[in-house]
């Protein structure tokens, strides 16, 4: 077994090394020192499930993120199998289907028709489109399958207690992709907080930088533009910044309240004679920030989405183009998702957060920032800084975790993989308990967020009731 060992920061343990300090200039000017955090165990672990039984597991949904865990099986081959594979889309399902060697028996087309066969694994990954979780998950259960489940869990509050009620039933883990509490940037945030390290947290700001072309690749053009065939966007996008806050504070939500709207990205915002897709000789093309164009054909970024790559040539991904949603111009899209949402949180004993999505940004990834009542906690998702107010020296965590080649690439902070790691040990002892984004836990979670949108709708204050 290799590298199964918990890591300490300050040592080079399993790979991991701390980087050289970047102080932050506010702090650095108000006199703080700085010094590396050292001292404290975090319950960081490499990719390698501690289990000598292999996994079986079928994907159904072999896009963007059945690829994703499907990767698990390839780098840990005694751990976890891929024996099934479910896609409308041949090409997806012939590409997953031969690299896990799947026999033709096993290799399905709509997810309806794995359903109907014979329980094949010990555990099914639902990676669909948001608006198949819920039936897909239900069917999944009720055949006895074990369920990693993509988030959103479902559409609706009333699905996602639905699931928690048929995992319950049929007494099978459904874990919920959460990844950002497997990465181990936020569990070496988390326990420092636990540790008392900067007293009681009083308050939390956290913001999740979307990435302006992300915003218009996903969110206006893309699989997530449309509200109501998948779910609000503090959902669809934010829900995990919601599940992270309610985990690092280990307190229930008790009132939420949200504002936001989309602001940009709409026929009325269109530059004069902006054409309906860029590849239409559209005049505003070439000085167009979201332009399809340089997204796609030129820069060659997001290519999975049409199933190319980056040796696709340009003139290939521009006929494409013509006919994709992803050619379209952004303020010709029927979307409705918001680009800017503002929520404020109150929970248990007071104590509050305020979260902010925001599209227009040149970057993504979590600010998060941690206000206790000994001191304080500063964070980018690269590093941490810790502030004590008695002795005014600033400490940082910067484990360069995605340096380790098992974690190299893995998405999220490496988050993806690790909750997979769990996810095999989970199932491997039939124990729920080893993964922390357990179905309890998310459809709490969930619920703040289905609680954010009926405020954002409602401009009123609304109670979370779990
Ligand atoms: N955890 C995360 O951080 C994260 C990140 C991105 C997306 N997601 C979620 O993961 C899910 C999948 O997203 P994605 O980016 O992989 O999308 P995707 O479009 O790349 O993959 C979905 C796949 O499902 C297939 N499909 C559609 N209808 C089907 C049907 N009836 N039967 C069988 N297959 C069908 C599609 O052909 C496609 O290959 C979504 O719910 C999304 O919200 C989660």
């Amino acid at each position: 077994m290799r590298n199964c060992g918990l890591l300490t920061a300050g040592s080079a343990l399993g790979g991991f090394s701390i980087d050289a300090l970047a102080a932050p200039a506010a702090g650095a000017a108000a006199g703080i020192d700085y010094a590396p955090l050292t001292g404290i165990k975090y319950p960081i672990r490499t990719l390698d499930a501690l289990t000598d039984k292999q996994i079986s597991y079928v994907v159904v949904g072999a896009g963007n993120r059945g690829n994703v865990y499907a990767r698990y099986a390839e780098m840990f081959p005694d751990k976890a199998k891929v024996v099934g594979v479910s896609d409308i889309n041949d090409f997806r399902l012939k590409r997953m289907s031969d690299k896990h060697g799947v026999p033709a028996e096993r290799r399905f087309g709509d997810y309806h028709e794995i359903m109907a066969a014979p329980k094949m694994a010990d555990a099914m990954v639902i990676s669909l489109p948001d608006g198949l979780h819920y039936e897909a998950c239900m069917l999944a259960l009720a055949k006895g399958y074990h369920v990693l489940l993509e988030k959103p869990i479902a559409q609706t509050e009333k699905e996602c207690r639905a699931i928690l009620a048929q995992s319950k039933k049929y007494n099978r883990i459904v874990a919920v992709c959460h990844v950002l509490r497997y990465a181990p940037y936020f569990i070496a945030l988390r326990e420092v907080i636990r540790q008392g390290i900067i007293g009681d947290v009083v308050s939390i700001q956290h913001m999740e930088p979307i990435e302006a072309t992300h915003m218009a690749h996903s969110y206006v053009r893309g699989n997530w533009h449309d509200s109501k065939a998948t779910t609000p966007i503090i959902l669809a996008k934010s829900c995990h910044d919601l599940d992270i806050i309610r985990w690092l504070l280990d307190k229930p939500c008790k009132r939420v309240a949200a504002e936001g709207s989309l602001y940009y990205f709409k026929k009325e915002n269109a530059p004069e004679g902006a054409t309906l897709r860029c590849t239409d000789g559209c005049p505003h093309e070439a000085t167009c920030p979201f332009s399809a164009i340089t997204e796609y054909a030129r820069k060659k970024n997001r290519l999975n989405v049409l199933d190319y790559d980056k040796s696709t040539p340009y003139e290939t991904i521009v006929e494409k183009l013509k006919t994709s949603d992803y050619g379209r111009c952004v303020f010709h899209c029927d979307n409705d998702q918001p680009d800017h949402y503002v929520s404020t949180l109150e929970f248990e004993d007071g104590v509050t957060a305020s979260f902010s999505m925001e599209a227009f940004v040149p970057w993504g990834g979590r600010r998060t920032r941690i206000m206790g009542t000994k001191g304080y906690i500063e964070g980018d998702m690269r590093q941490f800084v810790v502030t004590d107010f008695l002795n005014r020296k600033g400490r940082i965590w910067n484990m360069k975790v995605a340096e380790v080649p098992e974690y190299k690439g893995a998405g999220h902070g490496g988050g993806d993989l690790a909750l997979f790691r769990d996810f095999v040990e989970a199932v491997a002892f039939e124990d729920p308990k080893r993964l922390t984004s357990n179905i309890e836990a998310s459809v709490e979670s969930h619920i703040m967020g289905f609680m954010c949108e009926k405020s954002r709708l409602s401009n009123k204050k609304v109670a979370v009731k779990v």
